[in-house]
């Protein structure tokens, strides 16, 4: 696995959430869940997707883990489930290696950057199903078609690419639609979970509403229709795509 160029985190402001919140949740499970529109929905989304019976043997390596919600939710709900985090963030991994703690006989971390495509080479038909969330917009067009290749060609047969990312809007008008539909969220969100509008402060200040803001150069989001055929163009059968909430989409292909 690549060790150099560790990724530090530069957004958060985690002096927004109450200690008690704090002590239930995590800190890092308050943002993401805070930021993410409708975080309960796409997980559901992403566990009905897997396509596996509750007591199937199977191997998940997660592509950019975080604090490791999704891969906490398939170690919960797939008792065999054997799952690999990688991220970018030593910060990120420890906060996910604490939060499942309880699994860690079915999961390891490790270090990656996505990329640096060699971290896929040991990885070689090893894996039932690569899972990622908001993390493969980092990769421009190019980079992510080559992606969508390596992870199909590394796949065993019967497997999975399971996908949740921000897509690059096809309009104006359908960008500004997503960046109003997400703020909206987040303010509810931040309604539930701290009962008031401090979270959407943090989101606005912040500048996570890349709709809104668009110059972030870390971010490369691609058109969804663009992302769905390199799918196909790699390989990939039963291409589609299966939820959609302010310009975060769910999509995929499975591998015959
Ligand atoms: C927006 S967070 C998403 C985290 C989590 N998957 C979620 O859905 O909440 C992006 C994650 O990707 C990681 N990341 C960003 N760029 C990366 C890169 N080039 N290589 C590896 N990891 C990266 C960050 O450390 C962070 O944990």
């Amino acid at each position: 696995m690549i060790r150099k160029n560790v990724l530090k985190i530069t957004k958060g402001d985690y002096s927004i959430c109450p200690n008690n919140k704090i002590k239930k949740f995590g800190r890092n499970k308050i943002l993401t869940y805070l930021l993410t529109p409708r975080q309960d929905e796409m997980k559901n989304t992403f566990l009905q997707l897997l396509s596996k019976k509750e007591e199937e043997e199977f191997r998940v390596v997660e592509l950019g883990c975080g604090p490791g919600w999704l891969s906490k939710s398939i170690l919960e709900t797939f008792p065999k489930a054997e799952v690999v985090a990688l991220d970018g963030s030593k910060q990120m991994l420890e906060h996910a290696r604490e939060k499942m703690e309880h699994f860690k006989s079915r999961v390891t971390f490790d270090l990656f950057r996505l990329e640096e495509l060699d971290w896929i080479d040991p990885l070689d038909q090893q894996v039932d199903c690569f899972v990622s969330s908001l993390v493969i917009h980092h990769l421009d067009d190019e980079e992510k078609k080559e992606f969508f290749q390596r992870l199909y060609d590394a796949l065993l047969p019967g497997g999975a690419l399971i996908i949740a990312d921000v897509m690059k809007a096809n309009s104006k008008s359908l960008a500004n639609y997503w960046a109003d539909e997400w703020e909206k969220i987040v303010q509810e969100q931040s309604m539930e979970l701290f009962g008031d509008l401090r979270g959407l402060d943090v989101f606005i200040k912040e500048k996570w509403n890349m709709y809104h803001f668009p110059d972030d150069p870390a971010d490369k989001p691609s058109l969804l229709s663009d992302q769905l055929r390199w799918l196909e163009q790699a390989g990939f059968k039963g291409v589609d795509v299966s939820w959609l909430k302010a310009g975060h989409a769910i999509f995929g292909g499975y591998k015959e």
